[in-house]
């Protein structure tokens, strides 16, 4: 699923940007940051201490000759943005959409820039605009000499092996559950683990929210090497097919690369399924990746299966007769969530357990858990770490995230329909009596056509719906809700449902009214926002976050909240 885009992007809070937005770093580079936000790479992805790597040793690596003297000038950190250039770095000034990142270099050497590199346009343009203070070097693509540049003055993974084990999750779907479900899991075993996603950051002190679903490449380098820093031994990391586009994982090692599934999706960026495929199939070659993990379930997995250059664990989630190296079996449902197992194809069985509900995490634990199995735990350790610690029940913020277990109540990111759908059969208790009730809207001013689809799907899914307010964006809040209620009242109409239908605004009222018709048997799905602490209505940004609504609301009424078993680093 893609992540969540604002419209606009403007004060008085930041937002995160699409991965569009910042495709190219130099367009970041030419408006300001969002205000009271980091910029879109920021100090705090830096390592404390980094030995200075000569000049000299950079333009050899680069195959250039540099001016008489400057060999020995040190470089400490690398930058793509002018703005986030510190004393001793490499400013790579780079072609962006709209500007060249030579517009910005003078900036960069005034902010302590000791070198430059660009092609040959951004070194006519500096021609033009007069002498710069420091070597000019000129590649033919600098894009991609960014990323092992970056692995050489950080020294994010050196030879000597000293750096965390790292585990990459790229997918359609469920990257960023099944990296929290590694951490968790990691931390079950003992080990101190970092992560790089789309929510957060977790480096060993605290969380650093997250711009783009995997930072530049300049950012992950640097992050590494703080995790080495910081005596971390392992690292989960979400990587979207465009990080591997926009090169953000350049020069970087995975230990084990993980697969979910590739469902139809992003064909905006990446043109036709088969293209979309490619992307994701490079991160599975040597050099970029050692091993690989693969889920099986489509036919998309079964072909990077067979077409990947590296060693491949395969594994099937979806059914008895799945042929694969682990497959999951005897799934039986445990409250919300599920006990499994998963059986190799030459006998060995792990027992596995996930509170979180839904088909799709059954799939999702599968995954972390056959990825650490990978990195070379032993399965009895392994089984030992889940019988006792129970690390897929764990909150991955707003990713079915349960809020209280008497009425069962979630707070999930689903905002589509195939999302919202999925997200209520995952949340059907099978207790005879119990109700479904759903709070949530859509969003403004994108879409349209989704509206009614999403009413209608509600409707037939839950037994009270509850219609509100999402992202209004600029347009008039209640006209959404209208369109969204219509599909709801169309559908139970034509096919004579049986569920309630209101509409309830503004959202913390919608998610009280959800808690004052539930009884301790029902269960609430609060859908659409996840872990958004922002509400966008005409360009203003309104503090609001569906968890904390929802603990106040059920606490209120008297239900106890489940205590949060958040993931710190
Ligand atoms: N393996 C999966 N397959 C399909 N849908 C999933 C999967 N895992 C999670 N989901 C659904 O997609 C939403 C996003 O999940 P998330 O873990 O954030 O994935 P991603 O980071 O790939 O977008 C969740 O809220 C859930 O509704
Ligand atoms: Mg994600």
């Amino acid at each position: 699923m893609p992540d969540r885009a604002p419209l606009a992007s403007g004060p008085p809070v930041p937002r995160a940007p699409t991965e569009n937005d910042l495709s190219e770093q130099n367009q970041a580079a030419s408006t300001p940051a969002p205000s009271g936000g980091p910029a879109a790479g920021t100090t705090g992805f830096r390592p404390a201490f980094v030995a200075a790597v000569p000049l000299g040793t950079i333009a050899e690596e680069l195959g250039v000759a540099l001016p008489a003297g400057s060999w020995n000038a040190g470089v400490t950190g690398i930058s793509l943005n002018s703005r986030t250039v510190e004393p001793g770095d490499l400013y790579m000034a780079l072609p962006g959409a709209s500007r060249h990142g030579a517009d910005f270099a003078r900036q960069a050497v005034d902010a302590g820039a000791v070198a430059v590199v660009t092609d040959d346009a951004g070194a006519r343009q500096l021609a033009m605009s007069g002498d710069l203070a420091v070597p000019v070097l000129v590649v033919g693509t600098p894009r991609t000499a960014v990323g092992p540049l970056a692995a050489l003055i950080y020294r994010s993974q050196p030879a000597d092996g000293a750096f965390p084990t790292l585990l990459g999750v790229t997918g359609t779907n469920g990257k960023t559950t099944t990296t929290y479900f590694i951490n968790s899991l990691l931390r079950a075993l003992g080990k101190t683990p970092g992560l790089i996603g789309t929510i957060e950051i977790l480096a060993g002190a605290e969380p650093i929210p997250s711009l783009l679903t995997t930072p530049e490449s300049t950012d992950v380098h640097a992050l590494l090497a703080l995790m080495r820093e910081r005596g971390l031994e392992a690292a989960s990391m979400e990587v979207s097919s465009h990080a591997v586009s926009f090169h953000r994982v350049d020069g970087v090692v995975f230990d084990v690369v993980g697969f979910t599934n590739l469902t139809q999706d992003h064909l905006d960026l990446h043109g036709s399924m088969e293209e979309y495929f490619r992307t994701k199939a490079e991160l599975f070659t040597a050099g970029r990746a050692r091993q690989a993990v693969v889920t099986v379930d489509d036919a998309w997995g079964r072909q990077l299966a067979a077409e990947a250059g590296i060693p491949v664990t395969t594994l099937a989630t979806n059914g008895p007769d799945a042929i694969a190296d682990w497959a999951v079996a005897a799934v039986a449902a445990r409250g919300l969530g599920a006990d499994f197992e998963l059986r190799s194809r030459d006998g060995r069985v792990i027992r596995l357990h996930t509170g979180l509900p839904g088909d799709f995490n059954v799939a999702n634990a599968a995954l972390a858990a056959i990825m650490v199995l990978a990195t070379g735990v032993e399965a009895d350790t392994l089984q030992a770490a889940l019988d006792e610690h129970d690390p897929f029940t764990v909150a991955v913020p707003g990713r079915m995230q349960l809020i209280s277990n008497a009425p069962a109540s979630v707070v999930d990111f689903a905002h589509n329909p195939d999302a919202l759908a999925r997200a209520l059969e995952a949340v059907r208790s099978p207790e005879p009596g119990s109700k479904v009730i759903v709070v949530f809207g859509a969003t403004g001013q994108r879409d349209q056509g989704k509206r009614p689809t999403m009413g209608a799907i509600a409707a037939r899914l839950a037994d009270v719906v509850i219609v509100s307010d999402d992202d209004p964006h600029d347009e008039d809040a209640a006209a959404i809700r209208a369109d969204v209620l219509a599909g709801a009242y169309a559908a139970r109409d034509a096919e004579k449902l049986g569920c309630e239908i209101l509409e309830a605004y503004p959202r913390d009222a919608a998610i009280r009214q959800a808690v004052d018709t539930a009884t301790a048997r029902d269960t609430i799905l609060v859908a659409g926002r996840g872990h958004e602490v922002w509400q966008e209505v005409k360009g203003v940004n309104l503090a609001l976050d569906d968890r904390v609504e929802l603990r106040a609301a059920l606490a209120a009424k008297g239900f106890s909240v489940s205590t949060d078993h958040r993931i710190e680093s």
